[in-house]
């Protein structure tokens, strides 16, 4: 028994309205409450990122759900582990269930709850028949236009996963899948770690990435398509936010990628087409070369891709703004 799915994610910023402006521009919907601003994704009632005001961004906690055998048989490991500590849980917190630390302090929350449906898929509109490829040899799509709208507005329909940097990439392994019961998925060379509940899912839920630090680095929603993709990635420019990384294709979880950064210099991630593992017995973690693992293909990734910004103590003032902010 162990956790069944990621829940939500939150983060402490130094400039609430921004940050919540920002992941609106991305195409979340924000609810402010309590001195906090709750995102979720259209269409979706399950909380997705929590933010709650503090003088540094910083991670303020990761949740994941299950149910009461699981977090009773979360309980005892943690007992029996010396990589987690069980904490009280914030007080007004909407959230039942356990709370603890790690060994570097980061904070978790296990709760009672299922995972929500998203809105998403594919809709029975006209332009289901562009997921239709023609190639060599075959026209799959025939009498149809195959690019979709140009003003379609991207919907990220779930939080897939987030990326958080570490001081200890082993520890943390041994954390994730000895207390949290996560599966571990693939490695490259010790630096970088994902991990998945167990029982089937995406090809992580969590990354983890060798640091000086602990730290946040991206969130991650998934959307329809590559097409989603890039005309998200595309419209967050064009509102004057700074590029992250992309348009491009990840080899470990195959998903096509667009970065952009956020105003306190972490990263929100559109995807599309993960790898999915539906029987944790067929799947067997390797561990990957960096230049095979890294990207399949794209642009170089820019050289703060990835940076450590709570590790670096550099500034985490908001910059851009969005709504035509231009840097
Ligand atoms: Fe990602």
């Amino acid at each position: 028994m162990s956790v069944k799915h990621f829940h939500h994610m939150a983060l402490i910023v130094p400039d609430i309205p921004v940050q919540k402006t920002f992941y609106e521009d991305f195409g979340l919907i924000g609810e402010e409450k309590n001195n906090q601003a709750i995102m979720r994704c259209i269409g979706r009632d399950q909380d997705q990122i929590i933010l709650t005001e503090g003088p540094e961004r910083k991670l303020h906690h990761i949740s994941y759900g299950s149910d009461l055998n699981g977090i009773a048989s979360i309980e005892n490991n943690i007992d029996r582990s010396e990589l987690a500590t069980q904490i009280d849980s914030p007080k007004e917190t909407p959230y039942d269930g356990i709370w603890f630390k790690d060994f570097e302090g980061d904070v978790y929350n296990v709760n009672t709850s299922e995972s929500a449906p998203s809105k998403g898929g594919r809709q029975p509109t006209i332009n289901h028949e562009a997921f239709q490829a023609n190639g060599p040899g075959h026209y799959d799509r025939v009498n149809q236009k195959g690019s979709i709208a140009y003003d379609t507005q991207p919907e990220p329909h779930r939080l897939g996963h987030m990326v958080e940097f570490t001081t200890d990439l082993e520890k943390k392994i041994t954390f994730y899948t000895d207390v949290m019961g996560l599966k571990l998925t693939d490695t490259s060379e010790g630096l970088i770690a994902f991990l998945r509940p167990p029982g089937g899912g995406d090809h992580h839920t969590v990354a983890i990435l060798q640091s000086d630090n602990t730290g946040f680095h991206h969130a991650s929603f998934e959307v329809d398509s590559i097409d989603h993709v890039g005309l998200g990635g595309q419209g967050m420019l064009e509102k004057g936010y700074r590029n992250g990384w992309g348009l491009g294709r990840h080899a470990l979880g195959s998903n096509f990628f667009w970065y952009i950064r956020d105003p306190h210099d972490g990263l929100c991630e559109y995807f599309a087409d993960i790898d999915y593992i539906s029987d944790d017995e067929a799947w067997t973690p390797r561990d990957w070369p960096l230049d095979v693992g890294f990207y399949l293909w794209g642009p170089n990734p820019p050289e703060e891709f990835g940076m450590n910004y709570e590790g670096t103590k550099k500034t985490t003032k908001p910059k851009a703004t969005g709504k035509g902010a231009r840097v």
